[in-house]
């Protein structure tokens, strides 16, 4: 069973060691993760296993006063992929935006990313822009929402 929590700053090098791996260029860097953790308007969730071994993450903005969580950041080890850990860390993000009032999850994938796609459109996101030149290769940036409205809140 998969442990989801919030990173600390002993977490940072592992952390910017995933993202390394995980992502080629615009990289979220050590000096930045160690910022985003803590930031009081950047949420960091690690995924762990139940031997503490971090496969995953996600980083999370919210502005004051704007109802829309960005997600920043997700990132799942190769070797742990397809098994629901990016399914479980995408349900906690929707989880928490619902449980601070916020209205919608946001967030930008890279449109030549077939797996990030397929792997957001599955969990109900949809499409509703782009930016073109948006990654620093030039490429073009999807953008995609998921509104998150729960009936105790209607
Ligand atoms: C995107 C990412 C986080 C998904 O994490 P994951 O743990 O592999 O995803 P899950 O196992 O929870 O998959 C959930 C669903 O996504 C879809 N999916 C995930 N990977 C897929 C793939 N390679 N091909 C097709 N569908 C895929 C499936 O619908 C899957 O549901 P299923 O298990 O019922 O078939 C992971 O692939 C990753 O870290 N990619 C590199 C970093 C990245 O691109 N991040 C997104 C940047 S915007």
């Amino acid at each position: 069973m998969l442990k989801l929590s919030e990173a600390t700053i002993e977490d940072v090098n592992i952390l910017a060691d995933i993202e390394k791996t995980v992502f080629e260029y615009d990289l979220i860097s050590i000096k930045q993760m160690r910022y985003l953790i803590k930031s009081s308007t950047a949420q960091v969730v690690k995924a762990q296993l139940p031997d503490d071994t971090t496969v995953g993450y996600m980083v999370l903005l919210r502005r004051s006063n704007s109802s829309i969580l960005r997600l920043y950041s997700i990132g799942v080890l190769q070797e742990y992929r397809n098994s629901g850990a990016g399914r479980h860390l995408l349900q906690s993000a929707e989880q928490l935006c619902d449980n601070t009032g916020c209205d919608a999850l946001h967030l930008e994938v890279q449109m030549q990313n077939k797996e990030a796609l397929v792997f957001y459109l599955a969990a109900g996101f949809s499409l509703y822009g782009r930016k073109n030149g948006y990654y620093t290769d030039g490429s073009t940036a999807l953008l995609l929402r998921k509104h998150v409205y729960s009936e105790v809140r209607a």
